[in-house]
């Protein structure tokens, strides 16, 4: 089987999501009661952070335990990756030991590096760019939710971050719509979202023009990783993209609200927004376990019918 990595959410097609998401649900379901499923005895994932993590490092570490493989922990910090090893020579010995690698870093060209001299699947766990695993976790959130997404409208309000640009890129494999509004100065720009066309999102100056009809409202931090020198300006000029219960309520009645968190109450989410009932933030947080599960079953095995 040919090497298939996982560095974007385009990476994979419709019918990939289809079969994840019913294989997510699947090893969710397993995972409920009890059941052991160990497919992956003897596989080892390396996991690579250069930025800091909770729910990424324990999804994919408590995830292949559950699996039966074993998961390993490397950061800069003590790693010759933070002494100037190249990327390339890291991919060439890291892919010869373990099965399969995870990376959370910066730039985007820093995981396609790697992944070009991986011997093994590689999967972005975060770019400045992009955040697949994310995205996968929150469709698999809104279905379970609310049943198929195509044709359904999503409200971004905030920051067109890595979030954003893989909602947008998911919208174009899915067939969904996004309502953008981002403050001047931050809009989207399609190419380094890496859109093939603008028909699966609009951009609205006024946030609460953008929640009009969304069946999902969704927002993240307003300074990712890697920003925090532009912490205070954007603190200042992100103070009107705040989702609250106004913009809730301008959204439709059944709207779901999201976050990847981790998330600042008070800032870019109000309180009785995150905490409210039409929040879904633990359940997202939960399912990035199960369909990273899915996905890592995938990029080793290939589909299983069972
Ligand atoms: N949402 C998310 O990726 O969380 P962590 O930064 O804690 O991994
Ligand atoms: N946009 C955020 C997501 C954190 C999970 C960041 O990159 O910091």
């Amino acid at each position: 089987m040919a090497i298939k990595h996982y560095l974007q959410f385009k990476d994979l097609t419709r019918a990939e999501y289809e079969y994840l998401f019913e294989r997510s649900r699947v090893i969710k379901d397993r995972f409920k009661r009890y059941e052991t499923y160990h497919p992956l005895v003897d596989r080892t994932l390396a996991m690579i952070f250069e930025k800091s993590s909770t729910r990424t490092r324990l999804s994919f570490e408590a995830g292949m335990h559950q699996l039966g493989g074993a998961a390993i922990y490397l950061n800069t910090r003590d790693t010759q990756l933070g002494r100037g090893e190249p990327v390339e020579d890291a991919a060439e010995v890291i892919s010869r030991m373990v099965d399969i690698v995870m990376i959370r870093t910066f730039e985007q060209e820093i995981v396609e590096r790697f992944a070009s001299r991986s011997r093994v699947p590689v999967i972005n766990g975060l770019t400045n760019e992009y955040h697949p695993c994310q995205i996968l976790a929150d469709i698999f959130t809104f279905i379970e939710h609310r049943g198929c997404i195509q044709g359904k409208t999503v409200a971004w309000i905030g920051d067109s971050n890595n979030m954003c640009n893989t909602w947008l890129q998911a919208a174009e494999v899915l067939d969904f719509n996004v309502h953008v509004s981002t403050p001047p100065g931050y809009e989207v720009e399609p190419e380094r979202a890496g859109l093939y066309g603008t028909d699966h999102f609009e951009s609205f100056a006024d946030p609460m023009e953008a929640v009009k009809g969304a069946d999902l409202v969704t927002t993240d931090v307003w300074t990712s990783m890697g920003f925090e020198a532009e912490n205070e300006e954007r603190l200042k000029a992100f103070a009107d993209w705040q989702v609250d219960g106004d913009m809730m309520r301008a959204a439709k009645a059944e709207a779901l609200f999201m976050h990847c968190l981790p998330a600042h109450r008070g800032e870019e989410v109000a309180a009785e927004v995150i905490d409210g009932k039409q929040s879904v933030v633990w359940d997202e947080a939960e399912n990035r376990l199960h369909t990273q599960k899915a996905l890592m079953e995938y990029l080793l095995l290939g589909r299983i019918n069972d």
